[in-house]
């Protein structure tokens, strides 16, 4: 019988960042775990998936607003897959395999409520954190639900090397749209072309905005957009009359000042005259459920893939973090847990 932990290894908030994340604002730090009330879950982590969206709450409050960010000390958030260890929720019991919002931590006490059983014959549980786990769900929600493409049209993908922009465009593609991708460099333009992309522009390479212009004759219909800013700026001006937006994150201004008033005009002129429908969402309030059976239908079909960056261990995550705000990972970033 395996020993139930009291304490726990967990990546905490060492200090605020100053605007750019330094790996050294984060450290690996003993954490005491609570003990187990009615309903939940202890759960030994096995990977870990590091998504963007943390770095918002590294702040003192989300993107200047009003959730707060969390302590100095506290493990960071995010969602991770582990085997249960003990439980006292109906829904589960010790050897299940579960995803949920585990925080960066070996082990977790987690509301069973908030987790989602495995089945193992689905594959490897990782997947669970990709295409069948919030990457998967949220592209779902804003090309499916939100933005409702429809075949024939263009669809143009920002951040399209990162695991959300990749299985987007894969969606569209699957929908009988042109996927059109937008990424950092010619080796990430050159995997985002080999997932079936129609075409993709290198953002930092000089005249974004009239190659993507090129890209979409007649203008694109939907861009989905994951990092705001010049990118976004650029992709409006290719835009067709009566486009649709579907903003699902500003990659763009995580680590910066916060206004830019300069812009606002630029983006306000561009939604007027072209007559833009520009909607943000949030997965977790509008995904259907539809999402996780057609993902996993076209995953089988090899329709959509996911590659994935895996890292060892706890102690990698401060590093392996800032390669992904910076841009140094393509697809998934999962950091493998040993033991448990
Ligand atoms: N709405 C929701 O409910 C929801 C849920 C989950 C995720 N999201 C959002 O979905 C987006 C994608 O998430 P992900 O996990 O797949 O991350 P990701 O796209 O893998 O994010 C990392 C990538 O961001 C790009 N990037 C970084 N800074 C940039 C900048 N200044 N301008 C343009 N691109 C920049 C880099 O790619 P390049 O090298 O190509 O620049 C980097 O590789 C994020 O905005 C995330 O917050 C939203």
């Amino acid at each position: 019988m395996r020993g139930i932990a009291v304490v726990t290894r967990a990546v905490v908030l060492a200090r605020r960042p100053r605007l750019t994340l330094r790996s050294d604002d984060l450290r690996v730090a003993a954490i005491d775990l609570p003990p187990l009330g009615e309903g939940e879950v202890r759960v030994a982590v096995r990977c870990l998936s590091l998504e963007p969206f943390t770095r918002l709450y590294l702040d003192e409050r989300l993107l200047g607003g009003a959730i707060p960010g969390i302590a100095i000390g506290a493990p960071l958030p995010g969602a991770g897959v582990g085997e249960v260890l003990e439980s006292r929720h109906e829904g589960f019991v010790p050897g299940d395999f579960v995803e949920g919002r585990t925080g960066w931590c070996e082990c977790a006490v987690v509301n069973g409520a908030a987790l989602r059983k495995l089945d193992l014959a689905l594959g490897d549980p990782a997947m669970a954190l990709g295409i069948l786990g919030l990457p998967g769900t949220t592209a779902y929600t804003g090309i499916v639900e939100v933005a409702g493409v429809r075949p024939g049209e263009t669809v143009i993908v920002s951040s399209a090397a990162g695991a959300v922009g990749l299985i987007a465009g894969q969606i569209a593609k699957a929908l009988g749209a042109r996927a059109v991708g937008i990424a950092g460099g010619p080796d990430k333009c050159a995997l985002v072309l080999e997932h079936g992309f129609d075409a993709c522009v290198d953002y930092k390479a000089p005249g974004l905005a009239e190659r993507l212009v090129e890209a979409c004759p007649g203008g694109a219909q939907v861009y989905f957009d994951n990092v705001g800013g010049e990118v976004a700026m650029a992709a409006y001006g290719a835009l067709a009359h009566g486009a649709r937006v579907a903003l699902c994150g500003l990659l763009s201004h995580y680590q910066d000042e916060g206004d830019e008033p300069g812009d606002l005009g630029r983006f306000m002129r561009l939604i007027m005259s072209k007559g833009l429908r520009v909607e943000a969402f949030a997965t977790a309030l509008r995904c259907p459920p539809s999402a996780l059976p057609d993902l996993s239908r076209w995953m089988k079909e090899g329709a959509i893939r996911l590659p994935v960056t895996t890292v060892q261990g706890l102690d990698a995550c401060p590093a392996a973090y800032v390669d992904l705000l910076e841009g140094r990972i393509t697809g998934k970033l999962i950091v493998a847990i040993a033991g448990g």
